[in-house]
């Protein structure tokens, strides 16, 4: 018997093969079309040309924690120790898995806020775990915390969020932060904080991350992804970050899923973050990227909702078509050449606001083509 009866092809399959079929582009998964930093693949290349090809240590190298550790106490103050509380995975995606598998119990509920990016629920339901879902409002996707209140049992376990957002570009404020960190104190929940978008904040807004809050983050796992900051998602490269106590269980798992990650990369990773400004300037290269789009679809019949982050651009459609989402952006990519993702695909009740999202990290090129389609419908 399946474990994931409801579980298909994910619509990023499903939209990237539409797109592929017509011929479209494709702004629907969240990958860029322009290549990573010459810079960082000659830094990979020299690791594997100086022989660094055999098993990394468990955890990670130590050169790639250490810089890690530099960088989070230069942006986010917070004293980690990369002996203890830091381990390199493959990718933002599994350090996720990690730490539900290492701590979900058959029964315990995993408090979820929709829309949510699609393996967290799978990740809950794999392990035996309740996923408990709360919506965000719409259309400004903020969290009601008087729900997530009444919606926590004895059973609650840990509570997952995700910022900058994806698929919505929302992020975190301050106000949301102290209302978890009450709920924390008060029923000793877990948190697990994807943070894979971390430096793609936009307007001057600061990147909240739970590794500033230390009576959060003691009761934290928090996520990354390289891949999705320095334009290789296909290297598959992340980390997790928790107080010694959690990484203890979250490694016990860890060493037998995977055991260790690719060796190379971590060499070239870390002598690629010892420059900060690789970093530091994400926000400004993506936020140009964000408000060209915006600017280019202008003139378009589609309404953008705000995206403070991320490098997704929720658009609604209710001046073209009446259409559900999933039939829009179907027809979309047939007829006018442009794939995107309907966001009713994040919810599990396929709650339909009549919007679809958009990915902008994309070269100017492919932007401009794109929003000249769009703007013909
Ligand atoms: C919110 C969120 N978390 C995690 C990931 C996964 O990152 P990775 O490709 O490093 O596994 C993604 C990728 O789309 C994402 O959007």
């Amino acid at each position: 018997m399946s474990k994931l009866p409801n579980v298909g092809t994910t619509i990023f399959s499903v939209m990237s093969a539409l797109a592929a079929e017509h011929k479209a582009i494709n702004l629907s998964q969240g990958f860029p079309d322009f290549d990573c930093s010459d810079e960082l693949k000659a830094m990979v290349n020299d690791a594997m040309q100086q022989g660094y090809n055999q098993y990394a240590p468990m955890p990670g190298l130590p050169a790639l924690r250490n810089a890690i550790a530099e960088k989070v106490m230069a942006l986010y103050g917070q004293q980690v120790d990369p002996e203890t509380e830091i381990t390199i995975t493959p990718g933002g995606t599994y350090a996720i898995y990690t730490a539900i598998a290492a701590y979900i119990h058959p029964g315990d509920e995993v408090i979820i806020f929709e829309p949510a990016y699609d393996s967290y629920i799978p990740n809950v339901l794999v392990n035996g775990g309740k996923p408990v879902r709360i919506s965000l409002s719409f259309p400004d996707y903020r969290i009601n915390w008087q729900e997530v209140r009444s919606k926590i049992t004895p059973r609650t376990k840990m509570i997952m969020i995700n910022t900058p957002h994806n698929p919505t570009g929302a992020i975190l404020q301050e106000e949301d932060i102290l209302e978890l960190e009450k709920l924390v104190a008060e029923f000793d929940l877990l948190v697990l904080s994807d943070e894979v978008y971390e430096h793609l904040v936009y307007d001057g807004a600061q990147h909240l991350s739970i590794l500033k809050y230390p009576n959060i983050f003691r009761n934290s796992f928090v996520t990354f992804s390289f891949g999705k900051v320095f334009h290789n998602t296909g290297w598959k490269m992340g980390y997790c970050i928790a107080p010694k106590h959690l990484m203890q269980e979250y490694r016990k798992v860890h060493q037998y899923l995977c055991f260790s990650v690719n060796t190379p990369m971590q060499h070239g990773l870390a002598r690629f973050l010892a420059t900060p400004s690789h970093y530091l300037e994400l926000s400004s290269f993506y936020q140009e990227k964000r408000d060209y789009f915006l600017e280019l679809m202008r003139d378009s019949r589609f309404t953008p909702l705000a995206s403070k982050g991320s490098y997704f651009q929720l658009m609604k459609y209710d001046r073209i078509s009446d259409e559900g989402d999933k039939a829009f952006a179907t027809r979309i990519t047939k007829e006018f050449g442009v794939a995107s993702i309907p966001v009713s695909a994040f919810y599990e009740n396929g709650k339909d606001d009549h919007v679809v999202r958009f990915c902008f990290a994309k070269k100017k090129e492919t932007l401009e083509q794109a929003a000249a389609r769009l703007s013909r419908i």
